[in-house]
């Protein structure tokens, strides 16, 4: 699996980089897979002008390589965004939000004409779900939110210890089957104290390199 991880970062910076020059600004997601790609991005640092990250810990592994990172307000084009998953479908309608940095993710990914998602082949589903949904919520709002959630049809647990960049907690939602990611995305958005929801449906990846054994398959929807 760490040889995968490494294969997609190394595929993912390939993909990207006849498009960089010395004024291009790179969106970096979180995770042990986006760490692979900030490894093999650093390599080429030269080559762009810097980064935008997706957490605190992004931050500070770009920041260790040298690569200046830069405030998203302050960032007119963002041309990519790159980062892992927790789960995607073949739609490459994702579950994100594993390393509770869901919110800042979907804020870059929102702004950056290309999402480029990298994954080891494990977290290809027919179906998302099987990984329990993240959820970031407001503190205050943690028993009303997950209540609400229990209608929906999951059963949220709260994430002990886990308080998010944003200073909120996360409810990890159980035994979903998101057969309609997009509506589901929607209606957990819908209630009040929830911050995000790790679906990226309304905004899929654009592209899915998938690690294999045999090698990084590109995967479009
Ligand atoms: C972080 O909040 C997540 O969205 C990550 O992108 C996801 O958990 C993938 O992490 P790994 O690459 O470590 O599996």
């Amino acid at each position: 699996q760490a040889q995968m991880k490494q294969a997609v970062g190394q595929a993912a910076v390939e993909l990207i980089r006849p498009q960089l020059d010395s004024d291009s600004i790179v969106g970096v997601g979180t995770g042990s897979t986006a760490n692979c790609f900030i490894d093999a991005l650093a390599q080429i640092k030269t080559e762009f002008d810097g980064a935008v990250a997706s957490s605190e810990a992004t931050a500070a592994r770009l920041k260790s390589h040298g690569i200046p990172v830069y405030d998203l307000n302050t960032v007119s084009n963002l041309d990519v965004y790159v980062d892992g998953a927790d789960e995607s479908d073949h739609h490459l309608h994702l579950i994100k939000g594993g390393g509770a940095a869901l919110t800042r993710e979907k804020i870059v990914a929102a702004v950056a004409k290309t999402f480029v998602c990298i994954a080891d082949q494990s977290k290809l589903v027919d179906v998302l779900g099987a990984f329990p949904l993240p959820v970031e919520v407001i503190p205050m709002a943690r028993s009303h939110v997950a209540r609400e959630l229990v209608k929906l049809g999951g059963d949220p647990v709260y994430r002990e210890g886990c308080v998010t960049d944003n200073g909120n907690i996360i409810l990890d939602v159980h035994n979903l089957s998101i057969v309609d990611p997009a509506q589901l995305e929607r209606d957990i958005n819908a209630i009040v104290g929830v911050v995000t929801n790790g679906l990226f449906a309304a905004r899929p990846a654009d592209v899915l390199l998938l690690g294999t054994p045999d090698g990084v398959k590109t995967l479009k929807p």
